[in-house]
């Protein structure tokens, strides 16, 4: 078993590389699917959900060479029409792209029900709808989600009931090949959802307006393979601005899209956290003092939920009452029960959370997922004392070498193994 141990209280100085976008990466990574073709990514972030969707890929006939420890080669050439493995795919979320890849290419998917964060109920009622309108016989039986088309599929309009991310990147993906035109609405607007559609344009698909919330794709016939480097993560450049924000100092931002994290910027700006962007950089000052706030989650280019856990720790910290309210995720709280361990003084009430701020102390606490686990990191920084950090599983799903990344910025912080529990026989 491992655990993450941090000594807190130290400054954080100097610069932090941001790795590629694991929410970008993963939909591309799918998509090479429809290319049936060789495609180098590149920025790829080396974070496990990754390496399980490579694996996922693999297991269905993909040739997948690692060229370094970023870049990574796919041939989806001799991929095969097969159900992938359920022990495979209900680890991650990001395998319900196999339905649209695989609809789109072969015209049919069957895929086991995904899994993915416990962070409320996750359905994909949007996906199937879309599927459907693009003249898919959809089903939902016995663990596994099926589409059908053996006719082919017809370009058709989809209206999103909200703007679902899964659902925009399923839907554009089972459009590629569609005849005629498919128009978007209400679609997600992330930058995952422009790097989807940068790296199927530069296949030879045409896929226009990706990042407003109407998309058209008009079907092609066919698609080859390409050279395509993944955007920067939003979500991992914000975690560490928190991190500076949480323990003073002053970091920058390295290789970062600013445009992309200006909701977080706002916010950190309100709690008097100095943040200054200049080309692919970020810089954040901070003397550790924060004011109280009030934030609400929203879709892109609102303030994102991937980042509600990691800020809740900042409003943990601040001066006053604030409060944080999720309205994409119903069970983004989890990291409640764990901060009041460290002193935290927060209470939920449906879907807001309520914080005065206190002193954040050291204690041992569990990770519940990825981004409440990279939110108890954040406190174990800021807090005084030796905080212990289990299910580090968890949070390596989707940040890169993030113990050497903060040590580099003067954190303490490691890794520690220990062995397993040995399971003593039962006697008698
Ligand atoms: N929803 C439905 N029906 C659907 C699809 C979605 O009701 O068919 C609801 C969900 O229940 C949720 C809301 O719509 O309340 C938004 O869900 P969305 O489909 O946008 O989320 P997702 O595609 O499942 C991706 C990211 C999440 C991120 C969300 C929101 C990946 C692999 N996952 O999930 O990332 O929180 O978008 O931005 O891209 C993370 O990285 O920690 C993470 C959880």
């Amino acid at each position: 078993m491992r655990k993450i141990l941090i000594n807190g209280g130290n400054f954080l100085y100097g610069n932090v590389e941001i790795s590629g976008m694991k929410n970008a990466a993963l939909p591309v990574i799918y998509a090479t699917i429809l290319a049936n073709d060789v495609c180098i990514l590149e920025n790829i972030p080396t974070v496990s959900d990754v390496t399980l969707s490579l694996e996922i890929l693999t297991d269905m006939g993909a040739k997948v060479r690692r060229i370094n420890s970023t870049s990574v080669e796919i041939d989806t050439s001799c991929l095969a029409p097969v159900t992938p493995s359920a022990d495979l795919v209900s680890r991650i979320r990001a395998s319900t792209y196999l339905l649209g890849a695989c609809l789109g290419r072969f015209g049919k998917a069957a895929v086991p029900y995904p899994g993915g964060c416990d962070i409320g109920p996750r359905p994909l009622n949007f996906h199937m709808e879309a599927f459907k309108k693009l003249g898919a016989d959809v089903s939902n039986d016995n663990g596994m989600f099926t589409a059908d088309a053996p006719d082919g599929l017809r370009g058709s309009m989809i209206s999103l009931e909200i703007p679902s991310v899964g659902a925009t990147v399923n839907s554009i993906l089972a459009a590629v090949f569609a005849s005629g035109t498919t128009i978007i609405h209400n679609a997600a607007r992330e930058p995952h959802i422009i790097d989807l559609a940068g790296f199927l344009n530069n296949c030879g698909a045409d896929i226009r307006g990706a990042g407003t919330n109407v998309i058209k794709v008009v079907g092609v016939k066919s698609l080859h393979g390409t050279s395509y480097k993944i955007l920067p993560d939003m979500i991992e450049a914000g975690t560490y601005m928190v991190a500076a924000a949480a323990c003073g100092g002053m970091v920058n931002i390295c290789s970062v899209v600013p445009k992309h994290l200006e909701a977080i910027s706002a916010r950190l700006i309100d709690m008097g956290v100095g943040v200054e962007a200049g080309g692919d950089r970020i810089t954040v000052t901070s003397n550790g003092f924060l004011k109280a706030t009030d934030i609400k989650t929203g879709f892109y280019p609102g303030f994102p939920t991937d980042m509600h856990p990691q800020f809740a720790v900042l409003l943990a910290m601040a001066k006053g009452v604030s409060t944080i309210t999720d309205s994409v995720f119903d069970n983004r709280f989890k990291y409640a029960d764990q901060l009041e361990k460290m002193n935290a003084n927060v209470k939920v009430s449906g879907n807001t959370a309520i914080f005065v701020g206190c002193d954040l102390k050291a204690a041992p606490v569990v990770a519940p997922d990825l981004r409440a686990g990279a939110a108890l990191v954040i406190a174990g920084l800021a807090a005084d004392g030796v905080t212990e950090i289990s299910n580090v599983e968890l949070i390596e799903r989707g940040y890169v070498n993030i113990i050497n990344k903060l040590r580099a910025l003067g954190a303490d912080i490691v890794m520690r193994v220990e062995p397993d529990a040995v399971a003593t026989p039962s006697v008698g």
